[in-house]
């Protein structure tokens, strides 16, 4: 099987040729992402291999199909640069529904932690041998409400995490979890009594600008948002009205809605003309990584495993149940459930 690799960085390559040797898969490394394009550089493969910020929209389904292409293995959990219903009854997609939740977890909690105690100030200060306290005092995280939207894998250890610091706990997911222990409440009391959000629920029609200007008109003044889940969960000029008029206290954003074009990729030397990113960047109370929260070497290897898994099953004709995408309920429980077999 050989399988077009896009987007490749120097990181993705070690654990997949580690993976891949010895089998019957044949990998070609392409560092631009895949997009209308780029997809020419797929003819002559069975399978694309895709991450977050690769588009895969109905025209590129079709012309992948158009190609010969029959798989699209995401290298990621969140699938939603993928027109699935494009591919329904053309081109199967798996994805890689766990590799590491604790590893984005944890960074969410870093990013807390460092948002709050304002670590990155302090950081640079002392490099500078400026050894003041001034503006740098946080709060406690013992004794406060953290509202957490999606409790899935991720949301749930990062809900322990959050226990260990004696911290309360609000959840909200569409389908709670039973038996699992969460206080789970309405969005907008989960809204009104937290002092710290943080999402960890996919992007969908439903979820797309969760926060907006009226769930931002909802929150306890001061809250602290942190989303390492998916950038379009929030509306970005709400954010910033919300951090301009302070009832935002500060975000940690490990996602942008647009960083399609800019993550990834070393922009340093260049203007980068996304106003709204400059503008959260600039502020004190926000801190941008460029959606790093899955890269540990831990996750790296749990996806080139699960990933060259998933090829070389296909290519035997196996397929493989739990990692394919449900083009219809998207949802892996609930497809198995309500229809005892994959929708696709
Ligand atoms: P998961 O599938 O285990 O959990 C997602 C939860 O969200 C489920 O409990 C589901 O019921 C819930 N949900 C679905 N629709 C909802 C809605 N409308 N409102 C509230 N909750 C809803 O997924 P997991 O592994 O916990 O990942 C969560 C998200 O984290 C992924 O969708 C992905 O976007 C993001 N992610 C980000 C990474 C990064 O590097 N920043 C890495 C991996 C995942």
């Amino acid at each position: 099987m050989k399988v077009a690799f896009f987007d490749a960085k120097p990181y993705d390559m070690p654990g997949f040729d580690r993976f891949a040797a010895g089998t019957d898969l044949e990998i070609k490394y392409f560092e631009t992402k895949l997009s209308e394009d780029t997809v020419s550089l797929a003819a002559g493969f069975d399978a694309v291999c895709v991450f977050v910020n690769d588009t895969v929209n109905e025209g590129v389904v079709n012309r992948l199909y158009d190609l010969g292409v029959r798989v699209i293995a995401l290298r990621c959990a969140g699938f939603n640069n993928v027109d699935t219903r494009a591919c329904f009854g053309k081109i199967h997609v798996y994805r890689v529904p766990a590799y590491s939740p604790y590893a984005v977890a944890e960074h969410a909690m870093a990013m807390l932690l460092t948002l709050n105690r304002k670590i990155h100030k302090a950081y640079n200060r002392t490099r500078e041998f400026n050894f003041s306290l001034s503006g740098l005092s946080g709060f406690d995280l013992h004794g406060k409400t953290v509202g957490i939207v999606g409790t899935g894998k991720i949301g749930r250890i990062f809900a322990d995490i959050c226990k260990g610091f004696g911290m309360h706990i609000l959840a909200y997911d569409k389908f709670p979890v039973q038996n699992s222990g969460l206080n789970y409440v309405e969005l907008p009391e989960l809204f009104a009594k937290s002092h710290i959000l943080s999402l960890h629920c996919p992007l969908t029609d439903e979820t797309y600008h969760l926060i907006n200007d009226d769930t931002v008109e909802m929150m306890k003044p001061g809250a602290v948002i942190i989303n390492t889940s998916r950038g379009a969960l929030i509306d970005t000029e709400s954010l910033i009205n919300g951090l301009k008029t302070q009832i935002i206290g500060g975000a940690g954003l490990d996602v942008y809605e647009e960083e399609g074009d800019l993550f990834y990729e070393d922009q340093s030397a260049r203007i980068v003309h996304d106003d709204n990113l400059v503008r959260l960047i600039a502020m004190p109370n926000v801190i941008v990584t460029s959606h790093q929260a899955f890269l540990t070497q831990e996750a790296l290897s749990n996806i080139a495993e699960t990933t060259v898994d998933n090829l070389l099953r296909f290519s035997r004709g196996e397929g493989n149940p739990d990692t394919e995408v449900c083009y219809r309920c998207q949802r892996q429980e609930s497809c198995r459930k309500e229809r005892q077999k994959k929708c696709f």
